[in-house]
């Protein structure tokens, strides 16, 4: 193995309910070595964690999104203090979605990620290129852009790293394991001009169209240190099918 940690996370947007919630964290199992964490929409983030601490399962729960700021008035944000105090692990920042529908940049992804590590949550920084740059040959170019954007005074070894090129995401259309293997080993190179030392150790996953059929094929690759996971892992089945795999 590479030493590296290596995870599977559902990425539940915005679907489930309460009762669907504790359902699937009742049947899920625990990951045997895997690193897995469930993302719930934020008000089921609390009943979630005392469910599996009720279970005494180890399985991490963790937000989609967090405010930078420490606290204050922004309404309708969510704390990355108050998530830690009700028990979060991670925290996805920067989801496509989240670029696209709330303009997420750069420089807000880079300030969301310092504010976790801050309050102890492990950022999970998504990056990915849209269709038009892939068919613009700037995958590249913008992965770069990303990466050095997201981890502006930033230490490597602090975070993980989801590669999710857009025009994969809830398409069906997941990248080739092979496509995605080269890309993170792209990743990884800029992670090493960043730092060297740290570089080997960062986990990046793979995200985009990951199901119970292709799962395997990313798995074997070495540049891949697990999944992120959305549909697929919104049936307990499907996402526990992921987990052996890794
Ligand atoms: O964050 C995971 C996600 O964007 C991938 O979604 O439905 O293609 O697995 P999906």
């Amino acid at each position: 193995g590479t030493g590296r940690k290596q995870y599977v996370i559902a990425n539940w947007k915005m679907n489930k309910n309460i009762q669907e919630t504790l359902e699937f964290l009742q049947q899920l199992k625990e990951g045997n070595g895997v690193e897995v964490v469930v993302c719930p929409p934020a008000p089921l983030l609390y009943p979630a964690k005392l469910y599996v601490q009720g279970q005494k399962k180890e399985i991490q729960i963790g937000a989609q999104n967090v405010h930078q700021e420490d606290k204050g008035a922004y309404t309708g944000e969510t704390a990355a203090s108050l998530l830690k105090e009700i028990g979060c692990s991670h925290c996805i920042i920067g989801h496509s979605e989240r670029r696209q529908y709330a303009q997420e940049d750069d420089a807000t992804v880079n300030q969301k990620a310092k504010q976790a590590l801050k309050r102890g949550l492990t950022p999970v920084i998504c990056i990915g290129e849209t269709l038009e740059q892939k068919q613009q040959d700037q995958t590249e170019k913008v992965l770069t852009k990303q990466i050095l954007g997201a981890m502006d005074g930033m230490d490597v070894s602090q975070v993980v790293f989801a590669y999710e090129p857009v025009w994969a995401i809830g398409t069906g259309e997941s990248a080739t394991a092979a496509e995605a293997q080269r890309i993170h080993g792209y990743i990884r190179s800029v992670l090493e001009y960043l730092d060297v030392q740290n570089a080997e150790k960062v986990s990046i996953l793979y995200g985009g169209s990951v199901n119970e059929n292709n799962a395997q094929e990313f798995a074997s690759m070495t540049d891949i240190d697990g999944v992120l996971v959305g549909g697929a892992s919104l049936q307990v089945d499907s996402f526990q099918k992921i987990i052996a795999v890794f």
